[in-house]
């Protein structure tokens, strides 16, 4: 079954060439940041799911829903507790993992468009976090979407226009509440998905960066021309294939 899938899809050259790529000497657990990160986006989509089968995002509903998750549910108040710490989680290990790229230096060239890719992740788990904090329409979560509604108006030229469109409506209410569960669970995964293949893309093409205190090999002192290896990687030991003579022959 696994052979007849592959012959078709050739998916084990594509999953032998990532999972067996080389990595640079050194390499460490700070280089587990990203894979972290990534374990709790996936953790957020699949705890997310299983909420959105019992949550309504409606302004009457959207509390009691959650209520009767967390009470009448089985396992509703675990599922709810892990999307609840799991969104700070992501946050802490999305910071982290972007500082480890930093101090690494691994922003440089060949790997700007991928810390870029980077930054626009960052951005949409915030706002991730933003959306996902009106959701259970209590008290705190719709004072605290007021306060980040009119932060965001204060911001220069499309502040004003953003706060707006976010609210949909002149004030924080049933409609906002829907619009923020559409960018919450449809809009932002779908583009933090496609942006992860494309940011694990770029991992794997561009290979890993080395450790900052790790020096480059010293350059090995060259051999004679006639001790080299025909060879590709240069690793023999200058004996010559049977047959051919090392020395072009003058005689
Ligand atoms: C959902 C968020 C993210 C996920 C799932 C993710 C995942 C990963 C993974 C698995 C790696 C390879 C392993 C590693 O180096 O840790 C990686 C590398 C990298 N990430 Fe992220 N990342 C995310 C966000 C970010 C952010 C916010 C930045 C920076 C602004 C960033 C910049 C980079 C860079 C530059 C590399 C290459 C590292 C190197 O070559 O050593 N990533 N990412």
């Amino acid at each position: 079954m696994v052979g007849w899938v592959d012959q078709r899809t050739g998916a084990s050259g594509f999953l032998t060439g990532m999972l067996y790529r080389k990595v640079p000497k050194g390499t460490n657990w700070f280089y587990t940041l990203g894979s972290a990160t990534l374990f709790a986006f996936v953790v957020q989509a699949i705890t997310g799911v299983f909420l959105a089968m019992f949550y309504t995002p409606s302004a009457t509903q959207a509390y009691p829903s959650i209520t009767h998750i967390n009470n009448d549910v089985f396992l509703g108040e675990f599922v709810h507790g892990l999307h609840k710490w799991g969104a700070s989680v992501m946050i802490i290990l999305i910071f982290v993992h972007m500082a480890r790229t930093f101090f690494f230096g691994a922003y440089k060239y060949p790997r700007e468009l991928n810390w870029v890719i980077g930054v626009v992740l960052l951005i949409l788990t915030l706002v991730m976090g933003l959306t996902g904090y009106l959701l259970p329409f209590d008290q705190r979560s719709f004072w605290a979407t007021t306060v980040a509604n009119n932060i965001t108006a204060t911001g220069p030229v499309v502040g004003p226009y953003l706060a707006d469109f976010l609210r949909a409506g002149p004030e924080i209410g049933a409609t906002t509440l829907t619009r923020f569960y559409a960018i919450h669970m449809l809009l932002i995964p779908g583009a933090i998905i496609a942006l992860i293949f494309a940011h694990l893309y770029l991992v794997v093409k561009l290979g890993t960066t080395a450790p900052p205190w790790l020096k480059a090999d010293k350059p090995k002192s060259a051999l004679p021309v006639d001790r080299v290896s025909a060879g590709a990687n240069g690793g023999g030991n200058g004996a010559a294939p049977p047959g051919i003579s090392r020395r072009p022959s003058n005689e």
